[in-house]
């Protein structure tokens, strides 16, 4: 059990400009925190900072109440998995489950016990005497998260784990390791870019772009409130609209077409008179007529660009002018291509983002 501290952590590789900036991140005992950002933002450096396989260029990382920046990886307390597995190929299952055990001088009876115990856990009773190549990618990957429980580390570290995997068997071992931290009660950092990964895994979710901490939140908080255009942009699947408007008494005017300023953004926007901002709406804060709503309304009608069909819905990607909205609608009837669509859009649940910060306009 231990709460992991960053304070003002950075990195930079030689005389290149940093990677990671002034890091503040609290990870609290027992919690499963996702890093989550686009591929290069830093998160495996910032993971492996924590690992003590970096160096920490700035700032103080601390584990269990303990600063570990001098201390080296197996003094740390933790275990970590990688998106390669790195099992040693020559070895047996039970023989990688073994080894780290072996190499801190475990009694071979507790060694016994606890791989036992693991590969119960995570269903590898029946091939304990394989090598690896023997093994599918998921079972691999299970040898490789059995190796970090064995050692009962204060906290586990994640990075990717699942990248390798079908889409199918990813979605199966999320659960998995959601379940297994659950269980093991372990302070877990789990690094993905996958956005959707991110948010039904993480107790809170920590979003870092180009090596700088965007928001720290539930999944549901980041979701409802991103900050900053970035979290908005990279977080909910289709992604956000974003329109171009100006503030003008109390409404909001974009290129072709004007909508009513959400209500409790009113005050906020008083101050923004003639301003320009950026106008953040979900699809699924668009929809059809004839559809349940939320709080006040407007109606738009837009031209049908795309139509793509998930089966459950279809993916309606319209357009007002110059300005693009997508939407889900029921896919049975589906709008032709080129054709015109009727959307309501819940002005209540509207973002606004300031046009020139990026910042997210407080309510
Ligand atoms: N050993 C290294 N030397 C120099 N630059 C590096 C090194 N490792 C990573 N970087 C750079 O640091 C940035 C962050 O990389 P990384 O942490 O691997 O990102 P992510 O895991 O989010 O994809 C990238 O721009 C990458 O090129
Ligand atoms: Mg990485």
């Amino acid at each position: 059990m231990a709460i992991v501290t960053l304070h003002e952590v950075a990195k930079r590789y030689g005389d290149n400009p940093p990677v990671i900036t002034g890091i503040d991140l609290e990870i609290r005992d027992r919690e499963f925190m996702v890093l989550v950002g686009p591929s290069g933002c830093g998160k495996s450096t910032l993971l492996r900072m924590i690992a003590g396989l970096e160096e920490i260029t700035l700032g103080t990382i601390e584990i269990g109440g303990r600063v570990v920046n001098d201390v080296p990886p197996k003094d740390r307390d933790i275990a970590m998995v990688f998106q390669s597995y790195a099992l040693y190929p020559h070895m047996s299952v039970r023989e990688n489950l073994d080894f780290g055990l072996k190499l801190r001088g475990t009694p071979r009876a507790e060694i016994d016990r606890l791989v036992s115990e693991a590969a119960k856990v995570l269903g590898l009773e029946e091939l304990l005497e394989r090598r690896p190549k023997e093994l599918s990618g998921g079972q691999r990957q299970r040898v490789a998260l059995g190796r970090a429980i064995v050692r009962k580390p204060a906290v586990f570290l994640f990075d990717e784990p699942l990248s390798n995997l079908d889409a199918k068997l990813r979605v199966q071992m999320r659960a998995e390791i959601k379940k297994l931290q659950h269980r093991l009660q372990v302070t877990s950092v789990y690094v993905t870019h996958d956005q959707v990964e991110a948010m039904t895994m993480g107790h809170r979710i920590a979003v870092l772009n180009a090596g700088k901490l965007q928001q720290v939140g539930t999944p549901l908080e980041v979701y409802e409130k991103p900050e900053n255009l970035f979290v908005a942009n990279f977080i909910g699947t289709p992604p956000m609209n974003f329109i171009r408007a100006t503030v003008s008494d109390g409404t909001l005017a974009a290129r072709g077409f004007t909508l009513p300023a959400p209500a409790a953004a009113r005050a906020a926007l008083a101050s923004r008179q003639g301003k320009p901002v950026v106008v953040g709406i979900r699809p699924e804060n668009v929809v059809e007529p004839g559809r349940r709503t939320t709080g006040a309304t407007a109606q738009l009608q837009l031209t049908v660009d795309l139509v793509e069909t998930l089966g459950d819905e279809v993916v309606i990607h319209g357009s007002k002018g110059e300005d693009q909205i997508a939407f889900k609608m029921d896919p049975h009837n589906p709008p032709e291509f080129g054709g015109k669509v009727d959307a309501i859009v819940e002005v209540d649940r509207i973002h606004l983002f300031d046009a020139e910060t990026e910042k997210r306009i407080a309510e």
